[in-house]
């Protein structure tokens, strides 16, 4: 008999097919209006019961993640053990150890613009509701998942959704089962999504006449409408499950400041779309890129082409929408 002490679980990374950016509210975050998608680039996370927490990472981009409590998996138990009178909270009850490791198995690259940290606390969450016995329904985790980081509910999620708030406010999109072959373009380098969301208001409080870079235009001259507005155009190509109208349809306001960041990347994407993309942008606040191909031979075909291109540290193909995170089942 093998006795099972861990929980894993498996999850996505996410792309924004739209992501508009308002302006900063008080608390510092900004107004958003995204359009989410979970793709299958997954990271595994394990609890296991430990005297203490804690933390270890391995794989892709380890060494830069944080393993004290500003990790974000560390925060998700911190928010699902919950202070008092903050809504549902659960930990270790009975006899054993009332603290959890946590194990990270990294295949997101960390500070790329597809969620992975988030991703990593989501799954945080499911595990140590599962290896707690918690019994908190999805919509109590999501409530957490809110809590933690603007990203979290929806690594919670996936499939594709629309996002709103800071992003946490999630409405899942009607849409066919439509498979979409993405091919993710790896940056040599990283982008702080702050940073990233501060040239951002540079770039407009600027004013007319700015430009994020050849090519580029700054989406709104001045500080953008207090809500901004979900594009009726994606979700009509998302409805019809046309990926040729989906890829014209992409869009990402944090693309000016993320080039103006990372000039280098607007040579990603152009290459990207001369080599046949259907559509590019950069994924969230960067500064990986992203290009989708009609079927898979071509997202082969375009992966094989960016490779040799030399426009990116590292390609991988990907497709989409998944399911969030999910316990995976131990082996027998
Ligand atoms: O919520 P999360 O920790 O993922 O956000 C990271 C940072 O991104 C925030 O500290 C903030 O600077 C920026 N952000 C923002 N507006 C949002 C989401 C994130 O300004 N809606």
């Amino acid at each position: 008999m093998t006795i099972v002490t861990g929980v894993s679980v498996r999850v996505p990374a996410k792309l924004n097919l739209q992501l508009a950016v308002g302006p900063p509210r008080a608390d510092g975050y900004h107004h958003l209006v995204t359009v989410f998608h979970a793709v299958s680039l997954f990271d595994e996370v394990t609890a296991e019961p430990a005297e203490r927490d804690g933390v270890t990472v391995t794989g892709e981009g380890a060494d830069r993640v944080p393993v004290g409590q500003d990790n974000l998996a560390l925060r998700a138990v911190a928010a699902l053990r919950g202070p008092p009178g903050t809504g549902p909270g659960v930990s270790r009850a009975g006899p054993g150890p009332a603290g959890v490791h946590i194990t990270i198995a990294k295949r997101i690259p960390v500070a790329a613009g597809l969620a992975g940290g988030s991703a990593d606390a989501a799954a945080a969450l499911v595990a140590c509701n599962e290896l707690w016995d918690g019994g908190l329904s999805q919509p109590q985790l999501l409530e957490v998942a809110a809590r933690v980081g603007s990203d979290v509910a929806f690594a919670l999620l996936g499939g594709t959704a629309v996002g709103r708030g800071r992003g946490e406010r999630l409405t899942p999109a009607l849409a066919p089962a439509t498979r979409y072959h993405w091919v993710l373009a790896f940056a040599d380098g990283h982008l702080s999504t702050p940073e990233v969301y501060a040239a951002l208001d540079r770039l407009r409080t600027a004013g007319p006449g700015t430009r994020a870079g050849r090519g580029e235009r700054v989406p709104r001259d001045q500080p953008g409408p207090a809500e901004p507005g979900l594009d009726t155009g994606l979700m009509s190509a998302l409805r019809s499950g046309d990926a040729g109208l989906v890829g014209r349809a992409l869009s990402n306001d944090l693309q000016p400041a993320a080039l103006s960041l990372f000039p280098a990347l607007r040579k990603t994407l152009a290459a990207g779309l001369e080599l046949g993309a259907l559509g590019a942008l950069v994924a969230g606040s960067g500064p990986t890129c992203v290009f989708l191909a009609a079927s898979a031979e071509r997202a082969l075909d375009l992966a094989v082409s960016m490779s040799g291109a030399g426009v990116c540290r590292s390609v991988a193909r990907v497709t989409g929408p998944v399911p969030g995170a999910v316990i995976v089942p131990p082996v027998k």
